[in-house]
């Protein structure tokens, strides 16, 4: 099959990188980046570029989309793309609103049974703050549409709980028909699930932790996420199993029930509480930096799944999952997420042995390979234990070098 991945991150890298290992595909991407560009032929139409990418997947007559980030979901990519009849692993813009509106996402939950926690919807400032009250630290704050991943706010008291929903309520996300939702907050472990679903049915990839916060001992601002690994310790009571059966397929049903048909990935952010696993959030993508880390474990043509699941076809019972473990640490400019500087060159990258490199903000400059965001690379390796795999992780990525270079140093050690 011709296949276009979407997107130029470190997960679309590690989507062609795995689609690849079959041998059977021929692999194009947009927009891409430099470490894609070895394994795949790119095209520089952005993944903003809804008739720019349908065009491109006509041109190209390729066989299916898989597409990467959520904003050209929400904008009504894949709808496109099947209109002009091109198979595409991705939801259309209805079911995209499971990550496009928290508060669909909340209601789907609640009418399908699924465990989460309790919240309430707002249109206006008073009533938010009103029903926060002196108890701030007891919510969470969520703007309703995508923020790319900065919408959520734990506040310490209402001073600050106040601020941020006047911030809310003045436009930070948005102008037009601005809700907030304010849910209890939870304790617990986190654990990312996700599932490759066709309509009705779903298969489970193994689970995985993504660290979201910079500095060590989860300190400091909250990121893209620093590094992920799979399958991470201390789940408790949640498997794939559970999961599968009590989260993914009653939410299918349900958008099934509003005329909904989901084809593409089903991301589960869920909170190991005492009463058991709770949804946090539903993305309609891969996580990235958990891709990074869950796919390298992946045995078998990804490529036919995601064909499956874009036809609306039959799905695996399991996938072919490598008995091991895989961790995945991020390497970011100095001074991310705030400002930082670009264009330094990176070396060490032709020492790899024992790890796959996966490339984020990277750039050409002069024929040289340039650092060219604030997640730079994601390395990752397999090992037959968790301290195995980060022991591999942490000597590979040592042999990389590039000023400023930053990573977390206890990435599947604490949890
Ligand atoms: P989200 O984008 O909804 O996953 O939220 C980002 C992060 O905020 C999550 O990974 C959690 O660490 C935290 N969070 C979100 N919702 C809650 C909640 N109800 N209780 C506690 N923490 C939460
Ligand atoms: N790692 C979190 C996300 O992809 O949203």
């Amino acid at each position: 099959m011709t296949i276009l991945v979407v997107g130029s991150g470190g997960r679309e890298h590690a989507l062609v990188w795995a689609l690849s290992r079959s041998g059977d595909h021929s692999l194009i991407c947009a927009p891409g980046n430099p470490g894609i560009a070895e394994i795949a032929e790119l095209f520089p139409v952005k993944a903003s570029d809804i008739d720019g990418l349908v065009s491109l997947a006509a041109d190209e007559k390729v066989d299916l989309v898989v597409v990467g980030p959520e904003v050209p979901l929400v904008a009504g990519l894949a709808d496109e793309l099947r209109e002009a009849g091109i198979p595409c692993f991705g939801p259309g813009a209805d079911g995209a609103q499971l990550e496009g509106s928290k508060w669909f996402a909340k209601e789907i939950m609640e009418s399908a049974g699924v465990p989460t926690a309790r919240g309430r919807v707002f249109s206006d400032l008073v009533s938010a703050r009103e029903y926060i009250g002196k108890d701030a630290c007891k919510y969470v704050i969520k703007a309703d549409g995508l923020a790319a991943g900065k919408g959520v706010f734990l506040p310490n008291d209402s001073v600050e709980a106040g601020g941020i929903l006047e911030e809310l309520f003045a436009g930070k996300f948005g102008k037009s028909d601005i809700k907030v939702l304010i849910e209890d907050r939870l304790e617990g472990r986190e654990v990312s699930i996700l599932a490759i679903c066709s309509g009705g049915e779903c298969v489970i990839l193994p689970p995985s932790r993504d660290h979201k916060r910079l500095g060590d001992a989860d300190t400091g601002p909250n990121t893209g996420g620093m590094g992920a690994v799979c399958p991470p310790p201390g789940t408790g009571n949640c498997s794939g199993e559970h999961a599968r059966t009590r989260i993914i397929l009653p939410v299918l049903s349900e958008l099934a029930l509003r005329g909904i048909d989901y084809r593409g990935v089903l991301y589960a952010g869920l909170m190991i509480t005492d009463d058991g696993p709770k949804v946090l959030e539903f993305n309609v993508r891969f996580g990235d930096p958990e891709t990074q880390a869950v796919l390298p474990l992946i045995l078998g043509d990804l490529g036919e799944i995601f064909m499956s699941a874009a036809a609306g076809g039959a799905l695996p019972e399991h996938l072919t999952v490598e008995e091991g473990f895989c961790s995945c640490v991020v390497m970011a400019s100095g001074g991310y997420p705030g400002t930082y500087g670009k264009g330094f060159p990176i070396t060490g990258l032709d020492t790899i042995e024992d790890a796959v490199v996966f490339h984020a903000g990277t750039a050409v400059e002069n024929g040289k390979l340039v650092t060219g965001g604030g997640r730079v690379l994601s390395v990752a390796s397999i090992g037959d234990s968790m301290e195995d795999s980060l022991d591999r992780t942490y000597r590979e990525l040592e042999k990389i070098d590039f000023s400023g270079k930053y990573f977390r140093k206890d990435i599947g050690r604490t949890v």
